[in-house]
């Protein structure tokens, strides 16, 4: 038996659709816009970047990438930000990560106003989807709950497990999930019996960043596997998950690419178009 593949790229195209229709009906005297602050010339950037501006052309937003050196120094990164915090035209700012070691992820998230937080990491943000109470959810898990509703996978009462304990996909990921009623397992790679632990969920949700990390030790035929590895090998853009192999035991499994990446950018630009009714309708509505 092979698993049934969650088409991911097929359910960001309907998203991006059905956003496009919004802001076509929606649009004020100007279109949303996103602002995206890239520092230093990492490849894999590159690629996210394009696939946003791209998806942000498609749906109608404005987007705009300002540049930095890698060297650039905290306090002008700062006063980009704050100076963008208050520019009246423009509603998301994403600051593209990873940064180079001298800036610090957190003190910049923390910039970002909480009206324009594209990427939901600011503590705020967080705070409020721990608590359950926003619009704005960080795109990753948002993205995956999303393929799991669209396929109707239970989640209420469902052992859910989550490799990786990131601060953008596994912990944000956890409480959606909790406040979703699943019950919900966290793992890294350094946790004890990881196949053992993993082999128990109805759902494995793999974040480690570490290609073939989920062999067919760590699967059975009715478990829901969702990969959001990026991976480079040798060139190859690839998951956490041995595919090929997973795939032939599971009952659910996402590709990548076209899994759980289409639906990232789909729910991020969603955030912008949120952010924008929310902060352009309140400031220039007559
Ligand atoms: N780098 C890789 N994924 C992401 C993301 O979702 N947001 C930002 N800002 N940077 C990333």
């Amino acid at each position: 038996m092979s698993a049934k593949i969650i088409d991911g790229k097929l359910l960001s195209q309907k998203l991006n659709s059905h956003l496009k229709i919004s802001i076509a009906q929606n649009k004020g005297v100007r279109a949303p816009k996103l602002t995206i602050l890239q520092i230093g010339n990492n490849p894999a950037s590159n690629k996210y970047i394009k696939n946003k501006l791209n998806s942000c052309k498609s749906v109608g937003i404005d987007a705009e990438v300002l540049k930095f050196d890698n060297n650039i120094k905290v306090n002008e990164l700062e006063k980009t930000i704050l100076s963008l915090n208050k520019d009246k035209n423009v509603d998301g700012i994403l600051v593209q990560l990873p940064l180079p070691s001298h800036i610090d992820e957190k003190f910049i998230n923390n910039l970002i106003d909480v009206t324009k937080d594209a990427d939901g990491f600011n503590p705020q943000t967080l705070g409020n989807v721990l608590l359950d109470n926003t619009q704005i959810y960080p795109a990753t898990p948002n993205g995956i709950v999303k393929l799991l509703e669209s396929e109707n996978i239970n989640l209420v009462g469902s052992n859910v497990t989550i490799v990786g304990r990131s601060n953008i996909v596994g912990k944000p990921l956890a409480t959606m999930l909790i406040n979703r009623e699943a019950t919900v397992t966290i793992c890294n790679k350094k946790t004890k019996n990881l196949a053992k632990v993993c082999k128990r969920a109805d759902i494995l949700i793999s974040a480690a960043g570490s290609s073939k990390l989920i062999t067919r030790k760590f699967v059975h035929k009715n478990m829901t596997v969702i990969d959001v590895g990026a991976n480079f090998v040798n060139g190859i853009y690839c998951g956490d998950v041995d595919f090929e192999k997973v795939s032939k035991i599971v009952k659910y499994i996402t590709p990548v690419p076209g899994g759980v990446g289409p639906m990232t950018i789909a729910c991020l630009i969603e955030n912008v178009y949120k952010l924008y009714k929310n902060y352009y309708h309140k400031n220039n509505s007559k």
